[in-house]
C-alpha cells in the first residue's frame, strides 16, 4: 500500500494507531497513578508490605492501610489523629497551611458575604447551592419544624435554673429521640432528611428556651414570618410583654456567625457525631453527643473562655502579664481563641469575625468598646511575640465571636450554645453522608496496651 500522504487509507490507519496507542498510555499512565503505592518495612525481617495512596480532589493523599493489621499483626499509633483521615467526605475542605476553608467547594469568605444561613445549610446539606426557588421552599420546610412538642419544654423544668445551658442542650437534644418516631429507619434518605430538617429547625428553639429556663421569662414561641437569625432573636429577647423588633445590621451579623461556624470536616465534634452514628444510633442522640463534645475549651467552649480571659485581663496594661503566662510551660494558663490543630496560619473565619465586629460595634456606637480594644491590642502583641510566630498560633474563630455575641446581648454562658445551634446542620450532613457511604462502617479504633499483662487473681484474703 502506497503511503503518500494523511489522508490516504493506509496514513488514516497509522493515524489511528497512533491514537489507540496514545490511548493505551494515558491508560497505563492513569493506572501507574491509581496504582501509585507506598511501602512499609517494619524492619522484623518480613517482607515490605504495599499500600494503596489515594488522592482526593484537594489536600493530601492518604496512605490506605486498612489492610495492615490483617496482612502484618501490628496497628498504626496515632492519638490526637495528627496524621489520620478518619473517612472520605465531600462537605468541607480546609488548607490549614494557606488559611483557607471551602463548604463544598465554595470560599467561606464569598459564602459569608454572598449567602444567607439557609442558601448555606442547603448548600452543605444537598452539594449545592439553591436556586430561588428551591432557597423558597427549603426556607418554608425548615420554618414548618421550628415548634417543639409541648411535653419536651416539660424537661426544661428537671434542670435547676442555673444549669450551664449546654448540659440543658445536651439533655433536651438527646430527648428529641424520643419524639420521632417516624423517622427511625436511618437507611432511608427521606427520613434522614426529615430529622435534618427538624434538627435545624428545632435548634433556635431549643437553644432559646435554655435562655428562657435560665432567667426565668416564658418561652417564646418561634414566629415563622421572620428569617433564621431573626427568629432565634426574636425568640431570645421578646417577652410576652413586649415585641422584639430585631436591628438587621445586628440579625445579618448572627446571620454570619451561624455561616462561619455551620461546618468545619472531621474535628473532634464532628467526629463524635460520626462515631456515635457509626453504631446505626438515633441521630438525635448523636448530635447530642457531639453538643457534649463541642462543650470543652479546647473546642466550641473556647468562646466562652476566651471572653472569660478577656474580662479577667480587663486591661491593656496587664496583657504582658497574661502572655508570660501562656508561654509558661509550669502554668495551665492558654490563650483563648488562639492556636488551632488544622490552621497555621490566619483562621479565615477569624478575620470575617473580625470585620463582623467592627460593623456591629458602629452599629451600636461603641467603636471604643474596651474589650474590643483590648482583644485588638492583645492579638497585636501576640502576632508579633517569637513564641506565638515560631508555633505558628493565630487568632482562631472564637477570638472575635464573644464580642460580637456580647454586643448582640447574648450572654457569655450561651455563647457555646449559639456555636451548637450554627453546627448542628454540619453535624447532621456529615452523619447522612457517612450513612449513605456504601464503605461505611463502625468506628472502631484499637490502642497499644500498656496495663498489666496477663496476671491470676489472689483470693481476697490473701492479697496485701
Ligand atoms: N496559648 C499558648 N500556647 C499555645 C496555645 C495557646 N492558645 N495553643 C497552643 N499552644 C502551644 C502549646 O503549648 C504547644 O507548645 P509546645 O510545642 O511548646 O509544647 C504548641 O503551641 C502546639 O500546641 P498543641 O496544644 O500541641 O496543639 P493542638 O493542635 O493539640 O491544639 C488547640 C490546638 C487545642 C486549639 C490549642 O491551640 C488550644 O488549646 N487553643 C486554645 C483554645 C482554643 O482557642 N480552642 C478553639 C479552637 S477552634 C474551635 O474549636 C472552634
Amino acid at each position: 500500500m502506497e503511503a503518500c500522504c494523511r489522508y490516504c487509507g493506509f496514513c488514516k490507519q497509522l493515524d489511528r494507531a497512533a491514537v489507540v496507542l496514545l490511548a493505551k498510555m494515558k491508560t497505563v499512565e492513569n493506572d501507574m497513578e491509581q496504582k501509585r503505592t507506598a511501602t512499609l518495612d517494619l524492619g522484623n525481617g518480613s517482607l515490605p508490605l504495599e499500600f494503596p495512596i489515594m488522592a482526593g480532589s484537594m489536600g493530601p493523599e492518604v496512605v490506605d492501610i486498612r489492610s495492615l493489621h490483617a496482612r502484618s499483626g501490628v496497628f498504626t499509633y496515632d492519638p490526637g489523629y495528627f496524621s489520620t483521615a478518619s473517612c472520605s467526605s465531600k462537605i468541607t475542605f480546609i488548607d490549614g497551611d494557606a488559611g483557607i476553608l471551602l463548604y463544598r467547594g465554595y470560599p467561606i469568605e464569598q459564602l459569608a458575604r454572598q449567602c444567607d444561613f439557609m442558601e448555606v445549610c442547603y448548600l452543605l446539606m444537598n452539594g449545592e447551592l439553591p436556586t430561588s426557588d428551591q432557597k423558597m421552599s427549603f426556607d418554608n420546610t425548615i420554618k414548618e419544624h421550628t415548634m417543639v412538642h409541648e411535653q419536651l419544654a416539660r424537661f426544661y423544668t428537671g434542670f435547676r435554673r442555673d444549669a450551664h445551658p449546654m448540659a440543658v442542650m445536651v439533655g433536651v437534644v438527646g430527648a428529641l429521640s424520643a419524639f420521632y418516631h417516624d423517622a427511625m429507619d436511618i437507611s432511608d434518605a427521606a427520613q434522614r432528611e426529615l430529622s435534618a430538617f427538624r434538627l435545624v429547625a428545632k435548634l433556635p428553639t431549643i437553644t432559646a428556651m435554655a435562655y428562657k429556663y435560665n432567667i426565668g421569662q416564658p418561652f417564646i414561641y418561634p414566629h415563622n414570618n421572620l428569617n433564621y437569625a431573626e427568629n432565634f432573636l426574636h425568640m431570645m429577647f421578646a417577652t410576652p410583654a413586649e415585641e422584639y423588633k430585631s436591628n438587621p445590621v445586628l440579625a445579618r451579623a448572627l446571620d454570619r456567625i451561624l455561616i462561619l461556624h455551620a461546618d468545619h470536616e472531621q474535628n473532634a465534634s464532628t467526629s463524635t457525631v460520626r462515631l456515635s452514628g457509626s453504631s446505626g444510633a438515633n441521630p438525635f442522640a448523636c448530635i447530642s453527643a457531639g453538643i457534649a463534645c463541642l462543650w470543652g475549651p479546647a473546642h466550641g467552649g473556647a468562646n466562652e473562655a476566651c471572653l472569660n480571659m478577656l474580662e479577667e485581663i480587663g486591661d491593656v496594661s496587664r496583657i504582658g502579664e497574661y502572655i508570660k503566662r501562656a508561654k509558661d510551660k509550669n502554668d495551665s494558663f492558654k490563650l483563648m481563641g488562639f492556636g488551632h490543630r488544622v490552621y497555621k496560619n490566619f483562621d479565615p473565619r477569624a478575620k470575617l469575625m473580625r470585620e463582623t465586629c467592627h460593623e456591629v460595634l458602629n452599629e451600636l456606637g461603641l467603636q471604643n468598646d474596651p474589650l474590643f480594644k483590648l482583644a485588638m491590642e492583645l492579638e497585636k502583641i501576640a502576632l508579633e511575640d517569637e513564641y506565638f510566630i515560631s508555633r505558628k498560633l493565630y487568632p482562631n474563630v472564637d477570638f472575635y465571636s464573644g464580642i460580637v455575641q456580647r454586643a448582640l446581648g447574648i450572654p457569655v454562658s450561651m455563647f457555646t450554645a449559639i456555636f451548637a445551634m450554627a453546627r448542628t446542620v454540619g453535624w447532621i450532613a456529615q452523619w447522612s453522608e457517612m450513612i449513605s457511604d456504601p464503605e461505611y462502617k463502625i468506628g472502631r479504633p484499637r490502642q497499644l496496651y500498656t496495663g498489666a499483662a496477663t496476671r491470676d487473681v489472689v483470693t481476697i484474703a490473701l492479697r496485701k
